[in-house]
């Protein structure tokens, strides 16, 4: 039987095999049945805030320069041409293996380090040298620079490399995206961008953050601050993560995802210890200096015994108008999407976003190579700030096994069981994973999805 939207719904327990983190074949297969057929978060708009600023964007064997041609906003200032020369393909810009792209600014063009040919922005060729000697055989369209599709989401360039009309991005992310639009991702900037080469396939990798079911084990001490059981549906290609309420107590429509109250007696202050916890241990993402602060007060603001709901509507309320002090204008969310939009969202196939009103911490994973035991893996940070007082930041490379001061505690943690996760399916004592049908949902909806695309591995029933 196929497993289905319904039997996602309805919460069926599943089981999968191991063939599509570990087969070099499957890997190689993703090439063309997976990667050219999705629209994919290439970059940020910030990143090239100038005509002729341009970024590299890599997947699998293909390589694009995404940059902008026009001021202004909107998709038409950008765009995506493939980066290699149309003489004898020399790649135009050079990628060093390991690195996470090139940045960089040109004003006129590209010129090929070969022969130097020679394009515009908009990848039409301006010079080829001797080209007397074709005899007039070469056209505009054979000399210049492959177009790729490019559209704008949330402050994101995708990029599409159908070629046949495909479906919008719009289509593409569907209610995820809706949803996700009432955050306004696009008017935040980088905080902090860290990438590393990490040993496991890019889906063992972008998984570890699928789902919170594991942080009472992986990430421990945080119970201390409260419970984490949680919830996980899908939304077609993509799906969702949130938090239960364990306790009706901590029932609010205040806040949401990340930050609500912790456990313990007094809300004042087991607010502010979670909040402070997981801000310090998450290399000071998942919230902002703002809500940390405005949390810190609330034992000196509101009396003794004031009612968790309260207290999470007064921090809310507070740290909104420190906020609105700075010059850093909170959207406002409507009650019934924030509750909608829970935790973290899974945008197939390979990002995950967890989103706040002013904070954003989000995940990416690609291949490596050609080694299915190989990814990419890429963490950031997102934030609201005052015009004029957003950070300059670049990609920083960061060892996820030795390196734990750059990564913080939580996501070294994380760290420490993907190579392991990656590792052990290749036992031949692991029978195929039983992901949990109610708080991994996230999980088994990317494998049904995977399995579309693939034409293999998909979900079985398990009875
Ligand atoms: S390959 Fe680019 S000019 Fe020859
Ligand atoms: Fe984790």
């Amino acid at each position: 039987m196929t497993v289905t939207a319904k039997t996602l719904d309805d919460e069926v327990a599943v089981t999968y095999g191991t063939e599509a983190f570990l087969s070099a074949d499957y890997a190689r297969a993703e090439k063309e049945k997976l990667w050219p057929r999705v629209w994919q978060q290439a970059g940020r708009v910030e990143d090239i805030p100038n005509v002729g600023d341009y970024f590299t964007y890599d997947i699998c064997d293909d390589s694009l320069i995404i940059l902008r041609v026009k001021e202004g906003e909107g998709k038409d200032c950008f765009r995506a041409l493939y980066n290699v020369c149309a003489h004898r393909g020399r790649t135009l810009i050079d990628v060093p293996e390991g690195s996470n792209g090139v940045r960089g600014n040109t004003r006129r063009g590209f010129t090929c380090a070969f022969h130097g040919w020679s394009y515009d922005l908009e990848g039409k060729n301006t010079f080829i040298l001797h080209d007397f000697d074709w005899h007039g055989a070469l056209n505009a369209d054979c000399t210049s620079l492959t177009r790729c599709r490019l559209d704008l989401w949330g402050g994101f360039i995708y990029i599409d490399q159908r070629e046949e009309e495909a479906e919008s991005l719009k289509e593409f992310l569907g209610r995820a995206g809706d949803i996700l639009d009432h955050f306004q991702i696009d008017k935040m900037r980088w905080k902090w961008r860290q990438y590393c080469i990490y040993p496991a396939n890019w889906k063992t990798a972008i998984e570890a953050f699928m789902e919170p079911y594991h942080t009472t084990t992986t990430h421990n001490q945080l119970t201390a601050y409260a419970e984490f059981y949680a919830y996980s549906k899908q939304y077609g290609l993509h799906s969702v993560s949130g938090f239960d309420q364990v306790a009706s107590a901590e029932a609010t429509t205040e806040g949401g995802g990340v930050s609500r109250a912790g456990k313990g007696g007094d809300p004042r202050v087991s607010t502010y210890e979670l909040a402070y916890e997981n801000y310090s241990t998450i290399n000071n993402a998942a919230s902002t200096d703002t809500l940390i602060e405005a949390a810190r007060r609330l034992k000196d603001e509101l009396p003794e015994g004031t009612p968790v709901g309260e207290v999470m509507a007064h921090w809310m309320k507070s740290a909104k108008a420190d906020d609105a002090a700075r010059g850093v204008v909170w959207p406002d969310v409507p009650p019934e999407v924030m509750k909608e939009s829970g935790l973290a969202w899974t945008i197939f196939p390979n990002t995950n976003i967890l989103h706040g009103v002013t904070f954003v911490l989000a995940y990416r994973a690609r291949p490596y190579g050609d080694d299915p035991d190989m990814c990419l893996f890429e963490a950031y940070a997102l934030e609201r700030y005052p015009e004029g007082e957003e950070p300059q930041t670049d990609w920083v490379k960061a060892d996820p096994l030795t390196e734990q001061d750059k990564w913080g505690i939580v996501l070294s943690q994380d760290f420490n069981n993907m190579k392991w996760v990656h590792k052990g399916m290749k036992n031949r004592g692991f029978k195929g994973a039983l992901p949990n049908p109610h708080q991994e949902q996230k999980i088994i909806n990317a494998h049904r999805n995977l399995a579309q695309f693939m034409g293999r591995g998909e979900p079985r029933l398990l009875k």
